[in-house]
């Protein structure tokens, strides 16, 4: 069944579709075109939209020159990337017409919704030359320039390129850190940003990562959506700390959903947890709780909340556990023998089954969504929740396939670490060392515990 989603007013012109598959967005192929000097964070960007919308079920892949340029140079020196470097710039612009034959290739197959273009663009021609393509292909075009002069964040996106980029791998950081600069010397002698003259493109300007946003000429909803998320990413430093509720009474039962109280095991854990953050944390910043609605997450969160004084918190009804709906309080085993069917089907698709009167895990991604947006633009935040609803949260910022998410093994009294870094998100756990059952269910077992 498929119900008419809404719009956003005026910027919106075509119909938007959802259906048991997630978001659609018919008749729409998107090329997200990256414009900016090396070092300003495009790299990132094209990364994260990619994340982010296959995590909303859209389809979305990154086609980024560089990798296509490196298929024949692998590591360049800056001179590789003067104009006047006739050789070069022949190499280059080979590079861009493959990763562009290779995006339009993609969009024909006919899966595709949005692609992304991650290379400088940096010349107005250049940008033309790329519209052009798109234009005789079907393809509407959302330029996307981080522009930035801020020196600091410019720095620290050379650090973190001398040391992660392929084109330095094995190289001296500091030869690596002085050819960079030469590189992105090169590239300022040519670069145009975006300006009055291309009032006719649709493009988005970021400027200091979001300082300040200039938007041009969106034309639908999706487009809308793209520019909506980019407003509200940051790059400052930051973790974000996952933590499950205790061990509750009904974790004790095997039994599912419910609102239980904590177990004698889960106050222990919740009276730990203090202790536990503050040494994860290290140092004073401010931390915002954020919990469920729900008595355990609240229980599990209540001695953080008073431990600080700047420690605010805020329940949120978009973390409560999956709607279990008829299956609501009942043990696997019960589930198995009184909706087989419904038993089987979940374990054919986890993702997609959802709960008689309840909700699937596609349902609880597409309700997370303010969360993220939210948590895109915050800071140090820790989330008390459920295993469900972590596992969708987790399944964004390290990247896990839908098929694999609702799987995965989030264990009790552990408190999960996430600190997002330019090419991927780092992760560390810390257990409590307090005993709990196992909730986590193989495909398959009607088993109380494993
Ligand atoms: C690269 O070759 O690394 C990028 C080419 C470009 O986008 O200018």
């Amino acid at each position: 069944m498929k119900d008419y989603c809404g719009s956003l007013d005026s910027m919106t012109t075509k119909r938007i579709m959802t259906n048991h598959m997630g978001v659609k967005v018919e008749d729409t192929r998107i090329c997200v075109v990256m414009v900016g000097l090396p070092a300003r964070g495009k790299s990132l960007i094209a990364q994260k939209v990619v994340r982010y919308l296959g995590w909303l079920s859209i389809p979305a892949k990154n086609f980024n020159v560089g990798t296509y340029r490196r298929a024949d140079t692998p590591a360049p020196s800056a001179d590789f990337f003067d104009t006047s470097n006739k050789e070069g710039e022949k190499m280059r612009q080979a590079a861009a017409r493959a990763a562009v034959a290779d995006m339009v290739k993609w969009f024909n197959e006919g899966t595709g919704t949005v692609a992304v273009l991650d290379a400088t663009n940096s010349t107005k021609a250049r940008r033309r030359w790329v519209k052009e393509w798109c234009d005789e292909h079907n393809i509407e075009t959302l330029f996307v320039e981080s522009k930035c002069d801020n020196d600091e964040i410019i720095m620290a996106n050379i650090l973190e390129v001398k040391t992660t980029s392929p084109d330095y791998i094995g190289q001296d950081p500091e030869t690596a850190a002085k050819d960079f600069r030469n590189r992105i010397r090169n590239y300022e002698r040519v670069y145009q940003t975006i300006d009055e003259d291309e009032k006719d493109l649709t493009y988005v300007k970021l400027i200091d990562v979001g300082s300040q946003v200039i938007i041009n000429n969106i034309q639908d909803y999706l487009q809308s959506r793209v520019v909506y998320y980019l407003m509200n990413l940051h790059i400052r430093p930051r973790s974000i700390w996952l933590s499950r509720h205790g061990e509750s009474q009904y974790n004790l039962d095997g039994k599912i959903g419910g609102d239980s109280q904590l177990s004698e095991r889960g106050e222990l854990y919740a009276s730990r947890l203090p202790e536990l953050v503050a040494n994860s944390v290290g140092d004073d910043r401010p931390l915002t709780i954020w919990t469920s609605t729900l008595k355990r997450t609240i229980a599990t969160a209540r001695h953080l909340a008073s431990a600080k004084t700047h420690y605010n918190k805020l329940e949120w009804k978009a973390l409560d556990e999956i709607e279990s709906g008829v299956c609501d309080g009942l043990t696997y085993a019960e589930i198995a023998e009184q909706y087989p069917e419904d038993f089987q089907a979940r374990d054919d698709d986890k993702y997609n089954y959802r709960y008689r009167g309840g909700e699937s895990y596609r349902d609880v991604v597409i309700r997370l969504e303010p969360i993220i947006m939210e948590l895109e633009r915050s800071e140090n935040i820790i989330i008390v929740t459920h295993q469900a609803v972590l596992r969708c949260i987790y399944a964004y910022y390290m990247n896990v396939p839908q098929e694999q998410s609702p799987w995965m093994e989030v264990p009790l009294h552990t408190l999960i670490k996430l600190t997002p870094r330019a090419y991927a998100t780092e992760e560390t756990r810390v257990p409590a060392m307090i005993p709990a059952v196992s909730t986590f269910r193989t495909k398959g077992s009607t088993a109380k515990h494993q």
